[in-house]
């Protein structure tokens, strides 16, 4: 009678468990891609990254570390894109500024920062599809640009 009692209770806590699991995966479903070796994750309610899921890996990929998951970079040192207007300004410059780096001091929503970013891509094509997902993410409403736009700008390596 007792070992029945605990196998059933044993039954329970199990099917409990696979339930709560099960329920936790498919309520944070996210689109998981891999590119090279990096395993990047798109949460699932951002527009932005629907709508430029390439931008969007490219972000993941290189930008994170500085300008951070949420846009706000780091005050002082990474200046924000979420409702920047330094970037909101000038879209060809922000194409500009992920395919040669920038090395001078600049004016972000009022706080200078003056810490070098390093080029982050080598082509046109990249440049725009990050650029255009980071004019659009954390509710930025600073519509899109084309290669066609950007293509007379200098890569410098
Ligand atoms: C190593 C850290 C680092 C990485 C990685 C980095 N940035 Fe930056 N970013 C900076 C810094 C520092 C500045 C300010 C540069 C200056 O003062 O010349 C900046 C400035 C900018 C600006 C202009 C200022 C603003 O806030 O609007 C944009 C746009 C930008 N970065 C976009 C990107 C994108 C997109 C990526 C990824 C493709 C990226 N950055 C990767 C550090 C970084």
């Amino acid at each position: 009678m007792k070992n029945i009692k605990t196998l059933s209770a044993f039954v329970i806590l199990t099917a409990v468990i696979i339930v709560s699991v099960s329920s936790f995966a498919s309520n944070n479903k996210v689109k998981t891609t891999k590119a090279g070796d990096i395993s990047f994750v798109i949460p699932h309610d951002d527009p932005a990254a629907a709508k430029f899921p390439e931008g969007a890996k490219i972000f993941q990929q290189k930008c994170v570390p500085c300008h951070q998951v949420t846009g706000l970079g780091i005050p002082g040192a990474f200046p924000p894109l979420k409702n920047s207007d330094y970037l909101l300004a000038d879209k060809k410059r922000a194409v500009k500024q992920v395919l040669n780096g920038s090395n001078h001091e600049i004016t972000v929503n009022g706080q200078k920062y003056n810490v070098p970013m390093p080029p982050q891509v080598d082509n046109y094509q990249d440049a725009v599809n990050v650029i255009n997902y980071v004019l659009n993410a954390w509710g930025n409403n600073g519509g899109t640009v084309t290669v066609d736009e950007v293509k007379d700008i200098k890569i410098v390596r």
